[in-house]
Formats: structure tokens, C-alpha cells, sequence
């Protein structure tokens, strides 16, 4: 495969450590005497032709810049056939040999559609939630668990001076990484994970067990993918009168988890993902996401990405149900 011109891509969910993948990406891709490009607003741009050169300058003092400069979508019209032949058309009126997606599962899905119609396309594992097979971490989780975390901190010391239990709601999509890891690195009294579910009696019960046993406070972490959300458990304690010992207060964190500088982790992780792409394409190999598995860059059939479920390791919600007592 001779490669000239490659262009990048984010999508879906911004997360930060993207803007450390795109410099990345631009200034390998350069070093290998392509020129590089970029496409505004995810899978939409690419749809609707917003290609743009990107030199070297374009791609300074984004580092420590948490979100995307070339801003990301969400783009229903990329899931149909039509839309895919739209944004083939887009790369090949530009004259574009490659593209690099960065972004998460349904990002790579779409990928995977590319792939398959005979574009060369790589992935780069980039999403807050981690639920993307093919990377044990992904850009972004290490900054929005630190912000989870720097919250969960703060309304424990809030909880604690007023004897209440808090509940705060963290992102994850449908899967309970971000809550099960917060939770526990933030000494959390219950974990609620999607993987696992429980019904609001459950929470009533560890409330009332964690000011038995004379707690100052009890939070609840809750994923907002589990059924018995926030938002359930509320409802249910509206709908009983329940004497839980704490008074209870709710705080979802929302989109915080994704906005603010990108930790050296993330940025290191962009970087040498979106690096090691731009190797794979130099050596004629695409179809395939570049993720971090046991701590190396590996690389992973988009067919498989698009297709199978990464596990969670539940071991580690037992330990934190014991180091709650
Ligand atoms: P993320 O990539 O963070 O998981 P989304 O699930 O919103 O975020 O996916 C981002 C975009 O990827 C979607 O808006 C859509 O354009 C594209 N996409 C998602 N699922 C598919 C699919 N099944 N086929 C083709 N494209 C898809
Ligand atoms: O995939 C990242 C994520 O932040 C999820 O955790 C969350 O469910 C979703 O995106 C929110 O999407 P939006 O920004 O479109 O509201």
C-alpha cells in the first residue's frame, strides 16, 4: 500500500488525551513524509466533506487541552450504508489513502463498516467509559476517574460533617467501570454496577448497615447505566418513608468526567497509540484497533472490536464490600 495522504478523525464521546493522539498522529505521520488531515466533527464531517490540511504548527499547545480540536459528533446518519458511501466519497475526493478513528465502541463499529466495504481504516481506543474490547485502558478513563474521584473525595467531607449518605452518579454508559473503579479507590460504602444488579431495598439495607456499625457517612457510588440509578433509588425512597439513619443527598456527576487537562497517563496513552497506528499503516496493516493490552500497544481486528464484549473484572466489587466494613 503506498500511503500520501491520511487523514484523522474523533468520535463519539470527547475524551481527554485525544488532542495528545491527533498531534501524535499528524506529526508521525509527517515524519514519514505523508500529508496529514483532519475531519471536523467526527463522522458528520466526514459525510459532509470538512477535510483540512494539518501541518506540524496546527498541532501545538494542544497537549494539556482536554476535549478535541477537531470537535467530535454524534452522527446517526454514518450508521446507515448511505452515510458510509457518503464519507468514502469524502475520502476519495480528497485523495485520501487512510483514515485514523479515534474514538470509542460505536466509533469503531463504524470503523468496522469501512473496513469491511475495503477502506483502509485504524482505530485508536479513546473513550471515557473503557468498555471497548481490544484495550485494557482507553484515552480518557484515567482523567475522568481522577475527576470522579477528586469529587467523591470532596462530598465525603461534606457527608461526613452532616452524618449523611450521598449518592453520586457516575458515567459508564452501560458498563460499570468508572463506578467500580472510583467506588473503590474511593473508599466507597456501596458500589452499583449494571454487571450486577440490586434493587433499592439493597441500598436501604447498607445505609442502615453502615450507620449501625457507626459510620460518620455512607456513599453510594451508582454507574448510570444500572437499573437501580440514582434516579430509581430516589424514586423509591419518595415512595416509602424510610427512617435510614442518614439524611441522603444525590449528586450526579455528569459531564465533568469528561472535560479538564488530560493526566500525563492519558496523554502518554494518546500519544502512543495514535503512534503506533500511524506504524501499522506504514506497514500496510489496517482493519485493526490500536489499544494497550498488558500494557503494551497491540492491535486487534476491528471485526472482533465491533463484535464481542469486554468483560469486568467483578473480583474487585467483593473486595470493596469488604474494605467498606
Ligand atoms: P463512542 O464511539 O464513544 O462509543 P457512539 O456510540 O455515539 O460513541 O458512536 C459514535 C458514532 O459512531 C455514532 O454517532 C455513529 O456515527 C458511529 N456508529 C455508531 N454505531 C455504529 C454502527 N453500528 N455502524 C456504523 N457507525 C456507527
Ligand atoms: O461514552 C461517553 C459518555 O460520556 C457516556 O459515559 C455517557 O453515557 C454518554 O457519553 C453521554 O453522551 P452525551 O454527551 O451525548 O450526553
Amino acid at each position: 500500500m503506498n500511503i500520501k495522504r491520511v487523514a484523522v478523525l474523533t468520535s463519539g464521546g470527547d475524551a481527554p488525551g485525544m488532542n495528545a493522539a491527533i498531534r501524535a498522529a499528524v506529526r508521525s505521520g509527517l515524519n514519514k513524509g505523508w500529508q496529514m488531515f483532519g475531519i471536523r466533527h467526527g463522522y458528520q464531517g466526514l459525510i459532509n466533506g470538512y477535510v483540512t490540511p494539518l501541518g506540524a504548527r496546527d498541532v501545538g499547545g494542544i497537549l494539556e487541552r482536554g476535549g478535541t480540536i477537531l470537535h467530535t459528533a454524534r452522527s446517526p446518519e454514518f450508521k446507515t450504508r448511505e452515510g458510509q458511501l457518503k464519507g468514502l466519497n469524502t475520502l476519495s475526493e480528497n485523495q485520501i489513502d487512510a483514515l485514523m478513528v479515534i474514538g470509542g465502541g460505536g466509533s469503531q463499529t463504524g470503523s468496522a463498516r469501512l473496513s469491511e466495504m475495503g477502506y483502509p481504516v485504524i482505530g485508536v481506543a479513546s473513550t471515557i467509559d473503557n468498555d471497548l474490547y481490544g484495550s485494557d485502558i482507553s484515552i480518557g478513563v484515567n482523567t475522568a476517574l481522577n475527576t470522579a474521584l477528586e469529587a467523591i473525595d470532596k462530598l465525603r467531607v461534606t457527608a461526613s460533617s452532616h452524618d449523611r449518605a450521598f449518592m453520586i452518579e457516575v458515567m459508564g454508559r452501560d458498563y460499570g467501570y468508572l463506578a467500580l473503579i472510583s467506588g473503590i479507590t474511593g473508599g466507597a460504602e456501596y458500589i452499583i454496577i449494571p454487571e450486577v444488579p440490586v434493587n433499592p431495598g439493597d441500598v436501604v439495607a447498607e445505609i442502615r448497615s453502615a450507620y449501625n456499625r457507626g459510620k460518620s457517612h455512607a456513599l453510594i457510588v451508582v454507574a448510570e447505566g444500572a437499573q437501580c440509578n440514582a434516579e430509581a433509588i430516589e424514586k423509591y425512597f419518595r415512595e416509602h418513608e424510610i427512617d435510614l439513619g442518614f439524611e441522603i443527598r444525590t449528586t450526579r456527576l455528569g459531564h465533568i468526567q469528561r472535560g479538564g487537562m488530560p493526566t500525563s497517563f492519558d496523554r502518554l496513552l494518546g500519544t502512543r497509540l495514535a503512534a503506533a497506528a500511524v506504524d501499522c499503516l506504514e506497514q500496510g496493516r489496517h482493519g485493526v484497533l490500536t489499544g494497550l493490552i498488558n500494557g503494551r500497544e497491540a492491535t486487534t481486528p476491528l471485526s472482533e472490536v465491533a463484535s464481542k464484549k469486554k468483560e469486568l473484572d467483578l473480583s474487585l466489587l467483593k473486595l470493596a464490600r469488604i474494605l467498606a466494613e
